[in-house]
């Protein structure tokens, strides 16, 4: 039998099955396995892919499913005793299974052909295939793959010479281009997978070619298998061809050292030190911009500390559990980690064989909707048709466009409108699949009409390091029961009571600002602003109200603050777990944060009328479906989300409103005179919030030009449209009040500052979605009544009592921050109006 020793690791033995069975000699791998009792056949193949259907979700796939199996799996290997023998892989985050085919014969090619034939599939993706498949028609093993996602065109790769058969050996690359006909020798795909090869060849060993396609597409991609089995050789180690192969592609240093972090605590978990590296070129985008990294026979564990580390353990987590609720103790057999232009993007892939004495799936027919004719009922096109191409800013104007962004985002987003529209396509300058959304109808659809397709998505994961799976960045069921949740403890109604609360705090700011306008003195308003949100958020809920205490919170807050600045703003970031000075303030602060937040929680358990409203709101909330609280971990989350969401938001609110308020004198007089009728000499109650109407005019005005939420971003789960244009599946989607609200299509001198455009006579016939301060759709900011609650009395108040003036030669320039903060603060002076009105009640 085999003349190969393996490490006694299933993940090793299915590999060593999978990968090199031709190496062994054996003629029947899989009896041989189950005979030692090392892997476990499936009874039923059909059974078996009924249940993980279901739990992915992907029941809309299972026609295409059962077709591909039943074309494909006719005619399995007889080096596995005519049995089939499958490859599966999951990828977290995508719902949607991958399976993957192996044959020993020599009609790999053949059955994809059939399979595309039979589903009309043509184009010039497919002709490249096949012109690719061609020198390999006496390979000796071959896999065919097709990953099958809800509502979303499957995707066909077939990887006629797997081993390269018959290109073995260092050169074997360059024999296979060789061999090619010489029109496809020079397509410029083709000259790029040449020049990647060669930078593989000569320390990898070619491992495998293959063609990977959308159906319609039309630009296939192709991938590179290379792999290496000695560590000490390794092409992550010393002068290795990773690493100029990642320099080829334009990854950063920093990028490097992230990679070679996350290899090196896979390699320690890898049972047989393996290493695949796969590269994709696409024709559409010449540069090359995807490496995966494909770790084999991980020990999941291992693996699970190593994701871990890297501060992605929660999306490999939930993606093992689902393998292993499907295949028992089974466990992955490979572990991928793709590694694009923006670092690893967590995108973790895993796979695992099984194989089944039984391969009928006819059981699938089960999930096929019953009232369906195959006559009566058109499938639907697997793409929509394609449309005008997405402009945006081509390979030349990269460089120009790269130092714009970094100097000054605002202008530079503004001009990309007027020269690209409303949708721009950002892959020309390096960053594909990213598309700027800034006319109000696409912004309608992401939000509003299809926000179930435009999901938070991978940069959104970073925030998780401060708010764990709070709402704003849970999804799915979980999401909708917890927003319900907190949702309720922040309405309008639930507000109403903490009008006085939030008032008392303001009216010793104001107390504070008075001091200032007395002693004449500059002072930073967005300071001032910051503080007295914080310490209303602190006050109302959660109960805390002592200065040093307050105080304390606010610096601490600082830290984390500068760290989701860090983390939302930087397409890559080293793991959390390096020991870098700003990640140690970072956990140290957080620490501190939620040990806080837990001892409040606990106060609560022991005595359910201690101060805290949100605290008290969300102990005594039932989650709808089970009727159970929330656990510890939930609350803390929940509590940390409310109350970050609410401390900075409000704050720069209410720094550019002054600001603009200083630039405006005559708007902050208006303001003042209003407080006069509405508050006499009492400080504002409930009743008042909503009587103080030009107040609320000049907020609004302050959030369309200063909008705290500068930027908001999604990622598009299914192939959709904005504005006329086709947004592929899986892009991420970037939004930007800032630009949406100066709009010149739907807003009137848009540089201007004009409360009056907000009366209802001016805003007839201005789309919804041209102004979204706070969001739109099931995601709109649930805090919007606290928050106008707080500014109107802030405002109100601090303009009846002062005429504000701004420091003449400071410098005001925007932070694109987490929140948009003037990044040299807002110097202001204040004076006492004639007749400030006593603001007491
Ligand atoms: C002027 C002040 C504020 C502004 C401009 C603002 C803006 C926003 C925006 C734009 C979103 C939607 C984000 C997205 O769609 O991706 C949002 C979400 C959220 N906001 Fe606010 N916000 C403010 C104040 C507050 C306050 C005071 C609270 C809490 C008391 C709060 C709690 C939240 C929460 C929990 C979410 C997440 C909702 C979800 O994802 O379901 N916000 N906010």
């Amino acid at each position: 039998m085999t003349t190969l020793t393996f490490p006694l690791r299933l993940g090793t033995r299915t590999l060593a099955a999978a990968a090199v069975p031709f190496l062994t000699g054996s003629r029947d791998q899989l009896s041989h396995y189950e005979k030692e009792g090392l892997v476990t056949p499936f009874e039923s193949l059909g059974e078996f892919l009924v249940g993980l259907i279901e739990d992915q979700g992907i029941g809309d796939r299972v026609e295409e499913i059962q077709r591909f199996l039943e074309l494909c799996i006719g005619s399995t290997s007889h080096l596995y005793g005519g049995r089939a023998w499958l490859q599966l892989s999951l990828t977290t985050h995508e719902p949607g299974l991958g399976l993957a085919i192996f044959n020993d014969k020599r009609t790999i090619s053949q059955r994809f052909f059939s399979f595309l034939d039979a589903g009309n599939i043509a184009g010039p993706a497919v002709d490249l295939a096949r012109e690719l498949c061609r020198p390999f028609a006496d390979s000796a093993y071959g896999q065919l793959r097709a990953e099958f996602r809800s509502g979303q065109p499957t995707r066909l790769s077939v990887y006629p010479g797997w081993v390269l058969e018959p290109f073995r050996g260092h050169d074997g690359f360059a024999k296979l281009f060789d061999k090619l006909p010489p029109a496809l020798r020079d397509q410029p795909i083709i000259e790029h997978a040449r020049a990647l090869a060669a930078i593989q060849s000569p320390e990898l060993y070619p491992y495998g070619v293959g063609v990977s396609l959308t159906p319609d597409a039309e630009a296939p991609e192709l991938k590179i298998y290379t792999t290496r089995f000695d560590r000490r050789s390794s092409p992550l180690r010393g002068e290795g061809c990773l690493q100029s192969l990642l320099r080829q592609l334009g990854m950063a240093h920093d990028q490097l050292l992230e990679v070679h972090d996350l290899h090196d605590r896979l390699w320690q978990a890898s049972a047989t030190k393996a290493i695949q590296v796969a590269t994709s070129i696409s024709a559409e985008h010449p540069e090359p911009d995807r490496v995966s990294l494909l770790y084999c026979g991980v020990d999941s564990s291992a693996a699970l500390e190593a994701f871990a580390d890297a501060g992605i353990s929660a999306d490999a987590e939930r993606c093992y559990e689902q393998v292993d609720r499907h295949l028992g103790s089974q466990r992955p057999m490979y572990v991928g980690v793709g590694i694009g232009q923006g670092g690893l993007n967590q995108r973790i892939k895993l796979y695992e064989a099984a194989f089944f004495r039984d391969t009928d799936v006819s059981a699938l027919e089960r999930l096929r909707p019953r009232t369906r004719s195959k006559a009566a009922a058109p499938q639907p096109p697997l793409l929509l048709p394609a449309r005008q191409q997405v402009p945006g800013p081509g390979l030349m104007a990269a460089p120009g466009f790269i130092y714009n962004m970094a100097r000054d985002v605002f202008p530079t987003m503004l001009d990309l409108r007027a020269r690209y529209g409303d949708v721009i396509d950002l892959s020309g300058v390096g960053a594909r699949n990213v598309f700027f959304v800034f006319g109000p109808e696409g912004v309608q659809r992401m939000f509003r009409d299809n926000s179930a397709n435009f999901v938070r998505g991978a940069n959104f994961r970073n925030v998780a390091n401060v708010v764990g799976n709070g709402i704003v960045v849970s999804e799915g069921e979980f999401w909708v029961r917890q927003r319900k949740q907190v949702s309720a403890a922040l309405t309008r109604s639930v507000v109403h009571t903490q009008v006085d609360r939030m008032v008392e705090v303001i009216a010793q700011m104001i107390e504070v600002l008075d001091g200032f306008a007395v002693r004449g003195e500059w002072f930073d308003v967005a300071h001032q602003m910051r503080e007295v949100t914080r310490r209303i958020t602190l006050k109302v809920m959660l109960g805390i109200d002592e200065d040093e205490e307050t105080t304390n919170i606010s610096k601490t807050w600082e830290q984390v603050y500068d760290a989701l600045t860090y983390f939302t703003t930087r397409p890559w970031q080293p793991p959390l777990s390096l020991p870098i000075p700003r990640y140690r303030a970072f956990r140290q602060a957080m620490d501190a944060f939620d040990e806080r937040i837990f001892q409040k929680i606990a106060e609560h358990r022991i005595n359910p009328k201690a101060k805290g409203d949100l605290v008290r709101f969300l102990l005594n909330a039932h989650d709808p479906a089970s009727g159970r609280p929330m656990t510890e971990r939930q609350l803390r989350d929940e509590l940390v989300t409310v109350t970050s969401a609410g401390f900075d938001t409000a704050a720069v609110t209410l720094a550019w409103t002054c600001m603009l308020l200083a630039q405006n004198p005559w708007a902050g007089h208006r303001i003042a005179q209003e407080a006069n009728e509405v508050l006499g000499d009492r400080l504002p109650t409930r009743e008042d919030i909503s009587k103080l109407t030009f107040t609320r005019l000049v907020i609004h005005e302050s959030m369309r030009m200063y909008p705290a939420a500068w930027v908001l971003t999604r990622t598009c789960v299914e192939e959709d449209e904005l504005c006329g244009y086709r947004i592929p599946a899986g892009a991420m989607t970037i939004t930007s009040a800032w630009v949406v609200h100066r709009h010149p299509g739907h807003w009137e001198r848009p540089d201007q500052f004009w409360p009056e455009r907000f009366t209802k006579e001016n805003s007839k016939g201005r789309p919804r979605a041209s102004f979204f301060p706070f969001g739109d759709g099931p995601r709109k900011c649930p805090g919007e009544p606290f928050a106008l609650a707080e500014i109107t009395a802030a405002i109100a108040l601090m303009c009846q009592r002062f005429v504000l003036r701004l420091k003449p030669d400071h410098p005001i320039e925007l932070e694109p921050s987490f929140t948009l903060r003037p990044r040299h603060g807002l110097i202001m002076q204040l004076e006492r109006r004639a007749n400030p009105g006593p603001n007491r009640r």
